[in-house]
Order: structure tokens, then C-alpha cells, then sequence
């Protein structure tokens, strides 16, 4: 595999916030010591409940925020280290499409106004030269001609997906973050904007962070699978390992959660059991064994570290014997 357009070495990302009756202040840890790389034409899938860090990694990866800690390297250069005009150069490289294109859209600018903003913030092409990109571009993600003078309003939540990503699009980056690009979107419609990502990706050989709470979504189109759990990786590999040898058992459980069509692929009942613990004030040792059914009295002791595993990397004490 050629080298990695994008490198995370132990991101991090803690949040201090008051809480409590004398606002006591306490330390979020969003996002904890994430790695992973990102390659060209390729897709790693982040995954994971409600507030295990999905965002707060792509707001790192999209140089958003800065890490509290960790390396973000963007062919092969530090971000973190870097001087302003590189970080700029290197901004563009990483564009980000949200979950609700409502609110990542102005609704008082027209669709063409909208996907040439970012070539009239940072390029020096002509008003006609950016009209005509972005006529291109509309024409690309399945748009039409007459859309360019239309607002946002009169589009449908796909239509409003596909005017996020000409946009995304627009100033070439080779990494495309898409935060639970489907999620708002119907059943049917998903299909289409998934479709849609993975032609744009084959074209344009863009290297795509897709985030999204649900594997059933992901299963099409990740070549690579991260899943999250409070903040840290527990279990990272390929898709056929992630998908057919699931060897963390929260993987296993958000597997068996999801519906799938073919009966003889229906796997054993785990269920999601417990409440998802506060981010606020983690379980010590594993931050799952409290809804884990294979958890040991070492489960509650120690935090497993990811450690390689049966061809991917594992956070659990007990994989040998989970499957
Ligand atoms: N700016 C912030 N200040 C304080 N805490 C934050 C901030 N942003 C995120 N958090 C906390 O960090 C944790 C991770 O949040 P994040 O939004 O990254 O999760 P997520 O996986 O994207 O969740 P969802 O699936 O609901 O979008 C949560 O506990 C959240 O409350
Ligand atoms: S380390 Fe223990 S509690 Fe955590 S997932 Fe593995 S078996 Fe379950
Ligand atoms: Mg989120």
C-alpha cells in the first residue's frame, strides 16, 4: 500500500468543564490516544455509541481543534508543529461533510454561491472560472444546471447531502471527513449519497475518516473499521476481520444489534446491556466490563491495552476466549 496520505500517533483531546453544585471543574477525556492512517482511495469507518469521540476526532483530523496531546502528520508533516502558511496549505487537504446539511448550509445563499465559497476565499480564479467549476462539480454529485440559483430550502435532505459534498469537494482535498453523512437522511436515500461517496472516491482517489454510530451503514463501504468506546480504540482492523471474526466484545454486541437480512448470518444475541457510563468518570480498568458478559474481576482492575490480535488490534483481556 502506498504511504499513508494521513498519520494519527496517540491523539488526544480532553475537555476541562465545571460541574457539579460549586462547578468543580473535571477533565472530559473526548478522544484518547487514537491511531491510525488514513490512504488514498481508501475508507476507515469510526464507529461507536453516542459521545465515545467521533466528532471531537474528526474536528482533530480537519484540524478544527487542536489535539491535547498526540501527532497529526499530513503527508508525513507535523500539523501540530507547523508555521501558519503551512497549516493553511494543509487544511485544504482535509474537508469535512456533517450530519445535518441544514445546518452546514446558508440558507440565505444560493446552491452555486454556496459550493464556490471556498474557491473564492482561497483561490484567485475568476467569478466566471468559479461558476464553472462549481457547474462541473453540481453536475459530478448528481445536481442540476437550473439548481446553481436555488437556495437550500427547496432541497431535499439527499439533494442538501450532495450540495455538502460538491462543496467539500471543491478545492481538490485528498482527505474527505464525513460526520454520519446519512444518519438524517431515509433509509432509501442512504444508499444513494453511500453510492455516491464511493464513485467520488474512486474518481477523485480521496481518502475518506466516515463516522458514523451505526456498522450496518459502514459494512458497504469501509475497507478499515475502528470502533470506540469511551473515547479509546477497542477494536481496529480490516473489514472482513471487524465484520466476520468480531473479537472485542462491543463489537460483537453493536454487530448483533444490527438488523441483517440473511439469516444465516445472524449471530448470537449479545445485548447492549447498562447504561453507557459518563465520559465525565469512567469505570476503572476496562470502561466496558460493566456491560460486558465475559468480564473478569482483571476486567475491572486493568485497562486492556490494544494489542495485536488474530490480524487486527484489540482492546480486551479475555480475546482469546470471547469467540
Ligand atoms: N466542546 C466540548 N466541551 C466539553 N465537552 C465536550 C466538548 N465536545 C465534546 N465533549 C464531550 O466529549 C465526549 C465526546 O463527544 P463527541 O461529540 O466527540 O462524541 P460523538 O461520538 O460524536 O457523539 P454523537 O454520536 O452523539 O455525535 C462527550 O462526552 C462530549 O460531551
Ligand atoms: S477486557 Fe474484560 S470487560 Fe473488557 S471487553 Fe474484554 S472481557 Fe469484557
Ligand atoms: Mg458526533
Amino acid at each position: 500500500m502506498s504511504a499513508p496520505v494521513l498519520q494519527a500517533e496517540a491523539l488526544t483531546r480532553h475537555y476541562r468543564v465545571g460541574r457539579g453544585l460549586f462547578r468543580e471543574t473535571a477533565t472530559v477525556r473526548a478522544v484518547a490516544e487514537a491511531s491510525f492512517a488514513l490512504h488514498a482511495g481508501r475508507t476507515l469507518a469510526v464507529v461507536g455509541e453516542s459521545g465515545c469521540g467521533k466528532s471531537t476526532l474528526a474536528r482533530m483530523v480537519t484540524l478544527i481543534e487542536a489535539p491535547t496531546a498526540g501527532e497529526l502528520k499530513i503527508d508525513g508533516t507535523d500539523v501540530t508543529a507547523a508555521d501558519d502558511a503551512t497549516r493553511k496549505r494543509l487544511r485544504q487537504e482535509v474537508q469535512i461533510v456533517f450530519q445535518d446539511p441544514y445546518g452546514s448550509l446558508n440558507p440565505r445563499k444560493k446552491v452555486g454561491t454556496i459550493i464556490e465559497e471556498p474557491l473564492a476565499i482561497n483561490t484567485k480564479m475568476s467569478r466566471a472560472e468559479r461558476a464553472d467549476a462549481a457547474r462541473t462539480m453540481m453536475a459530478r454529485v448528481g445536481l442540476r444546471p437550473e439548481h446553481y440559483d436555488r437556495y437550500p430550502h427547496m432541497f431535499s435532505g439527499g439533494q442538501r447531502q450532495r450540495i455538502a459534498v460538491a462543496r467539500a469537494l471543491m478545492l481538490k482535498p485528498r482527505i474527505l471527513v464525513a460526520d454520519e453523512p446519512v444518519s438524517a437522511l431515509d433509509v432509501s436515500i442512504q444508499a444513494q449519497i453511500l453510492n455516491l461517496l464511493m464513485d467520488l472516491q474512486d474518481e477523485f482517489q480521496l481518502a475518506y475518516l466516515f463516522i458514523s454510530h451505526d456498522l450496518s451503514v459502514v459494512r458497504h463501504i469501509a475497507d478499515d473499521v475502528m470502533v470506540m468506546y469511551l473515547g479509546r480504540a477497542v477494536e481496529h482492523g480490516g473489514h472482513a476481520a471487524l465484520f466476520e471474526r468480531p473479537a472485542h466484545p462491543y463489537t460483537r454486541a453493536l454487530l448483533a444489534s444490527t438488523p441483517t437480512v440473511d439469516p444465516t448470518r445472524r449471530r448470537e444475541r449479545i445485548r447492549l446491556e447498562g447504561e453507557l457510563p459518563s465520559p465525565l468518570d469512567p469505570p476503572p480498568g476496562c470502561a466496558f466490563h460493566r456491560r460486558c458478559p465475559h468480564a473478569t474481576e482483571l476486567c475491572a482492575r486493568e485497562r486492556p491495552e490494544l494489542r495485536p490480535f488474530d490480524g487486527r488490534a484489540v482492546a480486551c483481556h479475555h480475546a482469546e476466549t470471547v469467540g
